[in-house]
């Protein structure tokens, strides 16, 4: 076994140097700022003087905790010369938004303001949010600037399309936080399921009794769905087989939407030539309608009977297949989790199963689980599910024989 235990979010104890140029996406800066801060970065900001009129030094640094930076003439630098203090022990810049301005004297190696210096002075990787105006974006001056910045290793991060603060629409929207957070958890995390394909499910079924109502378990899918991500930022190729839910299909996860069991099962047997593992997440209902009204049922008043028929075990099927996949289920139960969790690994011939006690319900953001594998079980201390979700992937990629 790997030492997973301890793997921590992937920024945790990064520095990563935040550059803000002039733009109006220079406010979602601030909240970048404490969304990385949330994932365990230690968040220096470079204010151009353009940003600092969008935004003032005082937000960033209460946001970021650490004293932010606007010209080369600041004093208190650890060794007097900010540019060069700010970028040592770097694990990554990030400029967001970055100007086309900015993009320009990058490009061109100038370093007549603290950003643009310690962009040229940096020895770690060098990310690019562009925020501008659509037609600024798609002049060939501009275009011409990205190119140079791509051929020297720099990463551009967008631009999104869309509605702009001018009142125009095209491309030259800056990524929201999040996706820019994602990218960076991506570059950061070690690829260890890289050329590997998963298979998943997740969320609830929904197994229909008329046009309207239905039978369905309770769950969000934010654990699946945060497996997902994780097993995409380790480098596999992610199939993900999806009930209902309302979350946003993670960056980079081929989504196969599929409401009743019998369709999940399809849909994940259509997936499952050449995957390497199948994660079963999904709380799958166990019984279906024997029959679904075509026609919304009226009421009647009198006792309703409704005949169900057992679903298949999608995980069961998968699992006994000569040609299985690294094969990992999920239990909760309400009581006695490691007898039954344990119980439910070995009826199913499982290498892996996650098991939790339902005492935070279902759909929270938050977990307590319990890892059972041939080994025995291993704990994890309660956390967010994006975190627990890495430790997973990273049990499984220790455990998952070699591609
Ligand atoms: O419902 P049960 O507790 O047996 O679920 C254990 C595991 O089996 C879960 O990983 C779940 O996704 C999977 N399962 C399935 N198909 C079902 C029932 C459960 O894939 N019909």
């Amino acid at each position: 076994m790997g030492d997973y235990i301890g793997v921590i979010e992937s920024l945790h104890g990064r520095k990563i140097v935040l550059g803000v140029s002039g733009g109006v996406a220079a406010y979602k800066a601030a909240a970048l700022t404490r969304e990385l801060r949330r994932l365990g970065a230690d968040v220096h900001v470079a204010l151009t003087e353009a940003g600092s009129r969008f935004v003032s030094a005082l937000t960033f640094h209460a946001l970021s905790g650490n004293r932010v930076w606007t010209s080369f003439w600041d004093g208190g630098a650890e060794n007097g010369i900010p540019h060069i203090a700010l970028v040592r022990g770097a694990d990554a810049v990030l400029v967001a938004p970055a100007s086309a301005g900015i993009i320009a004297r990058l490009a061109n190696g100038l370093a007549g303001d603290l950003l643009s210096a310690l962009c040229l002075a940096r020895d770690c990787p060098l990310f690019i949010a562009p925020a501008m105006n659509r037609q600024m974006w798609e002049n060939p001056a501009t275009q011409r600037n990205v190119a140079t910045l791509r051929g020297d290793g720099a990463i551009l991060l967008g631009p999104d399309e869309g509605g702009q603060a001018c009142g125009e629409t095209g491309p030259g929207r800056m990524l929201e936080p999040e996706a820019l957070c994602e990218a960076l958890l991506a570059f950061f995390t070690p690829k260890r399921l890289a050329g590997r394909k998963v298979v998943m499910t997740a969320g609830p079924t929904f197994e229909a009794i008329d046009p309207v109502r239905g039978i369905t378990n309770s769950s969000s899918g934010k654990m699946g769905y945060a497996i997902a991500a994780a097993c995409v930022r380790s480098g596999a190729e992610v199939v993900l087989v999806s009930g209902p839910t309302v979350l946003p299909a993670p960056v980079g996860v081929r989504r196969v939407e599929a409401a009743s069991a019998l369709r999940m099962r399809d849909e994940v047997l259509a997936a499952l030539p050449g995957a390497d593992v199948f994660i079963a997440v999904a709380a799958v209902a166990d019984y279906r309608p024997a029959e679904t009204a075509w026609h919304k049922l009226k009421k009647s008043g009198a006792p309703m009977q409704l005949e169900l028929v057992p679903n298949p075990d999608i995980l069961a099927e998968v699992a006994a297949r000569p040609d299985a996949p690294f094969c990992v289920g999920f239990a909760a139960e309400s009581q006695d989790l490691d007898t039954y969790a344990e119980g439910k690994r070995r009826a199913k011939r499982l290498p892996m199963l996650v098991g939790n006690l339902l005492v935070d319900g279902l759909c929270g953001d938050d977990n307590t689980v319990v890892i059972y594998d041939d080994e025995g079980r291993h704990p994890l201390p309660r956390a967010p599910k994006t975190f627990i979700a890495r430790q997973i992937v990273e049990h499984l990629a220790c455990l998952l024989p070699a591609g």
